[in-house]
C-alpha cells in the first residue's frame, strides 16, 4: 500500500512537472541556477556528454561492465529497447542503480535523457 502511494506521488508530481515543463523553464531556471535545457535534444549535443561523463568509464573497452557497452550510439540505442538504460538510470527497483557507487544523475539530465528516448532517440 505504501508503495502503490509512493509510486502515485510519483506519477502526480512527474505528470505536474511534464505540465509546467515548456513554460517554467524559461521563467526559473531552478536547476541549481541553470535552466534545463530540453529542446533539440539529440545524441550528439546531449546524450553523449552525460554518458561519457558518468558511463562510459565503466561501460566501455573489451570487458566492459556487466556486459554492457556505452561506447558509442548503437551502443546505448541497445539499452534503450531492451529497457534497461532508464531503469538503471531513474533507480527503479528490479535494476542496479546507475552510476554504480554514485549518485544519481541530476533531474535535469534524467529529463534530457527521456525526451531523447520520446522523440525516437535522435542520433544529431
Ligand atoms: C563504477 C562503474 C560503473 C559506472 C560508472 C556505471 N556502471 Fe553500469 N554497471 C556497472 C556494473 C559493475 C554492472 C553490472 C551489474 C552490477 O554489478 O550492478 C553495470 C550494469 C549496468 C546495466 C545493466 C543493468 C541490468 O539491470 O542489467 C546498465 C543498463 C548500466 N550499467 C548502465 C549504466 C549507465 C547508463 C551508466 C551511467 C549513467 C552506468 N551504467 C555507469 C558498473 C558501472
Amino acid at each position: 500500500m505504501k508503495k502503490l502511494l509512493f509510486v502515485t506521488g510519483m506519477f502526480t508530481l512527474f505528470m505536474l512537472q511534464s505540465c509546467y515543463y515548456d513554460n517554467m523553464e524559461d521563467l526559473y531556471p531552478d536547476n541549481g541556477g541553470t535552466t534545463c535545457d530540453t529542446t533539440n535534444v539529440t545524441f550528439n549535443l546531449t546524450v553523449w556528454p552525460i554518458i561519457q561523463s558518468n558511463c562510459t568509464g565503466c561501460h566501455s573497452g573489451s570487458a566492459p561492465s556487466g556486459n554492457v557497452s556505452l561506447e558509442n550510439y548503437n551502443d546505448v540505442v541497445v539499452s534503450v529497447e531492451n529497457n534497461k538504460l532508464m531503469g538503471t538510470i531513474r533507480h527503479e527497483s528490479g535494476y542496479s542503480p546507475m552510476p554504480k557507487n554514485s549518485s544519481r544523475l541530476s533531474d535535469c539530465n534524467i529529463s534530457q535523457l527521456e525526451t531523447w528516448i520520446n522523440h525516437g532517440y535522435p542520433d544529431n
